[in-house]
């Protein structure tokens, strides 16, 4: 049996929702527990495409069994359309046998996404995120404005997860603020996931 981790499962395409990734698993450590770095393949247009079971780079692929046995979850995905982008929600879609066995009830779960432009859909992105979360019966974590960054951003962040500006050309790397706000939703998941656990042992 492992230690207790929290998944940080993502999708990125151009590195901007990995870079979060990144800084929300420094919070979940902040927050005394391990985080499992986890992506998920592009999908094709071409529906015999295979991608190769180990990325070239990054993190691997997640697993169901990743899922499974994680005591919290943290999702991110660029926004696309207002919405999540195709490939988590795949994989999401792919989960039907832990919500019939409500194996994630109970367990806290956050959400983060990075865009093109400033308000191009980040609210709309992490709230359409928390509906299968909710469905599987997962505690939802947001950011809480005692988090003084909240106030004083002038790029991302809002109280349903962290989020980041990335700008038109994609290069906008993350501002204090941004980064803060990753850091507090990861570490916020981590204690929540820690005295959940406490409260069950
Ligand atoms: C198909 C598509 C749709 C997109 N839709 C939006 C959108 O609705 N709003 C927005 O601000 N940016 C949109 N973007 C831009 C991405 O959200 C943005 O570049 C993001 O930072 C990419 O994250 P990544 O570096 O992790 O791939 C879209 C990009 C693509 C490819």
């Amino acid at each position: 049996m492992s230690a207790p981790y929290i998944l940080v499962l993502y999708y990125s395409r151009h590195g901007a929702t990995a870079e979060m990734a990144r800084q929300i698993a420094r919070g979940v450590e902040l927050g005394g527990l391990e985080a499992r770095l986890r992506t998920v393949p592009a999908v094709s247009s071409e529906c015999e495409a295979v991608a190769p079971a180990i990325p070239t780079e990054g993190a691997l692929y997640a697993s169901l069994d990743d899922l499974r046995h994680c005591a919290g979850l943290a999702l991110g995905s660029p926004t696309r359309f207002g919405n999540m982008a195709a490939p988590l929600k795949y994989f999401l879609d792919g989960t039907s046998s832990l919500w019939l066995t409500g194996e994630l009830v109970g367990k806290p779960a956050a959400v983060f996404t990075s865009t093109a432009s400033l308000h191009g859909g980040q609210e709309t992105t992490l709230l359409s995120m928390l509906l299968p979360l909710l469905h599987h019966g997962m505690l939802v974590c947001g950011l809480p404005y005692s988090e003084a960054a909240l106030l004083e951003t002038r790029g991302g962040g809002t109280p349903y997860g962290a989020s980041h500006h990335a700008g038109g050309d994609g290069k906008r790397a993350l501002d204090e603020h941004e980064t803060a706000l990753c850091r507090a939703l990861g570490r916020r998941l981590a204690e929540t996931a820690r005295r959940l656990e406490s409260a069950h042992a």
